[in-house]
């Protein structure tokens, strides 16, 4: 059985306040449904809140007892140094930051991250034991021109093949086509599905059976509580990306409860 994961993009959204207020739910729901136990939930948040973001992830009495994990939007390719504005890996890793989001077609699109940038992160983050969320996906213009496959064979050949067999087994995909983030257009089930397990099977070919066997892929673009079901029951499904949905502790623990039971 592969891991289940929910992880929450909040982008550049929310205020101190208005994160706080968001955790706290998030936190207190959680710890309310027994469902999710089984369900790996990770919250990125703007890095300001990350600290405040760990504190309230765990029970106060009982810091076993853990509802959700931190992850990040971003890591500077550089290790350390001359980089105003840059936030390093080990600098997330001091903090307890366990995952970070590397890709995301936002970077790509308004900051032109590309698929070497995308590898420099993915190799900071594993040296400092931060699992990366490695985004790829293809536009709509690509969808159109029958493209997504080589597209998506480019981002991951260029951003993460290079990486040794027990490095990459350490990576979570995440399938987002760039036509439904924040579009309302969510990827049919049946669409979502043709991408992970071609995805799936071009880490088998490259990595072997037990590694493609075991990575999780996740789907991102316009999951909602509505749409995540019949996604997430897909076979090469793992879980979700959320974006605008992780926004709202209702809408983001309903998507956490969409796994088959
Ligand atoms: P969305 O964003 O759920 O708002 O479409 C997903 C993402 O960009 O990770």
């Amino acid at each position: 059985m592969r891991r289940k994961i929910v992880a929450g993009n909040w982008k550049m959204n929310k205020t101190f306040q208005e994160a706080e207020d968001l955790l706290a739910e998030l936190a207190d729901s959680l710890k309310e449904e027994q469902e999710y136990q089984d369900v790996e939930v990770i919250v990125c948040p703007p890095y300001l809140y990350v600290e405040m973001a760990h504190d309230l992830s765990s029970d106060e009495e009982d810091e076993t007892q853990v509802y959700y994990s931190v992850g990040v939007q971003d890591v500077s390719e550089h290790d350390k140094g001359a980089y105003t504005g840059e936030v390093s890996a080990a600098m997330l890793s001091s903090m307890d930051v366990e995952y970070c989001i590397v890709g995301h077609s936002e970077r790509r699109k308004y900051f032109g991250e590309t698929d070497a940038q995308v590898a420099r992160k993915v190799e900071q983050l594993l040296q400092n034991e931060i699992t990366p969320i490695v985004c790829c996906g293809e536009q709509a213009e690509e969808r159109e021109a029958g493209k997504q496959f080589e597209v998506i064979g480019r981002q991951l050949e260029d951003g993460l093949f290079g990486l040794k067999p027990l490095d990459f087994s350490r990576l979570i995909i995440a399938y987002e086509p760039v036509w439904a983030i924040g579009t309302g257009k969510t990827a049919t089930p049946e669409q979502a599905q043709e991408i992970h397990a071609w995805i799936r099977n071009l880490i088998q070919e490259k990595y072997g059976k037990e590694i493609a066997r075991v990575i999780p892929i996740l789907y991102g673009g316009s999951c909602n509580a509505k749409t995540a079901k019949d996604l997430f029951a897909q076979p090469d499904i793992d879980g979700g990306l959320i974006g605008g949905a992780s926004l709202n502790a209702e809408d983001f623990v309903a998507i956490i409860n969409s796994f088959e039971k």
